[in-house]
């Protein structure tokens, strides 16, 4: 029986600028309504002007297709009152990124001083702007997001009318500030529901699972699956996808990011699938939960998957994805 998902959304999504845009764009066009697009380029993307541009770059790469990009602008503690007010129709978030902690964030924040930071902040809470958070700090690789989470309580109980994503999630200690605040959201990605560290570095090391936050232990995985699995309406599907060409994944220096866009749907449809989950929490997990949490009223799409199988390519256009060479059960059969 094929299986029809109603406008898929990506609540976190890397899609580059130049080559690399032009290259993968189409890919996440093809399969889904809408995605999150990081602000992460170099430069970053912080003022109306470079919003714009960027969105008309991205809308150019997809040709025709019916994709919206929800754009998102790098935060900066410096932004004022009247500078959020004159994007915040071009803006469906803000993006904070601890100063160094992953791919392009040098400018990001350092210190977290609730004082430093409230200008913005409540500025944001009014204007009713969603800020997305990598919530890693700059300690042991592994202790990095559980480290972080005081840091989120401190931000939801300073900001408690600011609506938080905690992105990418890959611990239970995460998973369980969910339901400690009202405020507090979640994205998590298809290959943390997947990979542990065992699968990044437990044999031969493997660069196309590397990424930030790296992947956890058995139980943060479970953790995770149990709240995807389930949809909790606090979570949403956020591929971060992080396409690196080739030759700097499969280097000394690897860049961190896992490419999974082209085959997301796939493999989340079989995922749930295997787990006994049902079709409806699928479609709440990869549309519905954000729709309610950041008010979306995404484009019609009709994405059916058929259960064929499907051998992910090698690489696409020079970018490997997760799972490459490997067969799945389900193909994407046809998009209305
Ligand atoms: C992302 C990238 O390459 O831009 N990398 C990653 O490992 N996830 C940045 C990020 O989201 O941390
Ligand atoms: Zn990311």
């Amino acid at each position: 029986m094929p299986i029809s998902l109603h406008a898929p959304l990506d609540m976190h999504l890397h899609l580059r600028d130049g080559d690399m845009l032009s290259r993968v764009a189409p890919l996440s066009a093809h399969t889904f309504s809408g995605a999150l697009v990081m602000p992460n380029l170099v430069p970053p993307v912080e003022s109306r002007e470079d919003v714009l541009q960027y969105k008309s770059r991205i809308l150019e790469a997809i040709g025709d297709a019916r994709f919206t990009p929800y754009m998102t602008l790098f935060f900066k503690p410096t932004y004022s009152r009247e500078f959020l007010e004159s994007v915040h129709d071009d803006v469906t978030a803000i993006k904070l990124y601890p100063a160094g902690i992953t791919t392009n964030s040098e400018g990001g924040v350092s210190g977290f001083d609730v004082e430093e930071l409230r200008p913005a902040l409540e500025a944001m809470s009014d204007l009713g702007i969603p800020l997305c958070i990598h919530g890693e700090t700059g300690g042991f690789v592994m202790d990095r997001e559980a480290e972080f989470v005081p840091i989120y309580e401190k931000l939801a109980t300073h900001f408690p009318r600011l609506k938080i994503i905690m992105e990418h999630i890959t611990t239970k200690e995460s998973v369980e500030a969910l339901d400690r605040f009202d405020n507090l959201y979640a994205t998590i990605t298809l290959h943390h529901l997947i990979i542990t560290l065992d699968e990044v570095a437990g044999g031969m090391l493997q660069p196309h699972l590397f990424c930030k936050p790296i992947a956890k232990r058995p139980e943060d995985r479970e953790a995770l699956l149990r709240v995807a699995l389930d949809a909790h309406p606090k979570v949403m599907f956020g591929s971060d996808s992080a396409p690196h060409p080739r030759e700097a994944k499969e280097c000394p220096g690897c860049a961190a990011g896992v490419f999974t866009a082209p085959i997301a749907l796939q493999l989340l449809t079989e995922l749930f699938e295997t787990n006994g989950a049902s079709l409806e929490k699928l479609q709440a997990f990869v549309s519905g939960n954000a729709r309610q949490i950041y008010h979306l009223e995404p484009q019609p799409k009709e994405v059916v998957l058929a259960k064929e199988p499907f051998t992910v390519p090698e690489n696409y256009d020079g970018v490997v994805p997760f799972y490459f060479g490997t067969t799945l059960d389900y193909t994407v059969h046809t998009v209305i």
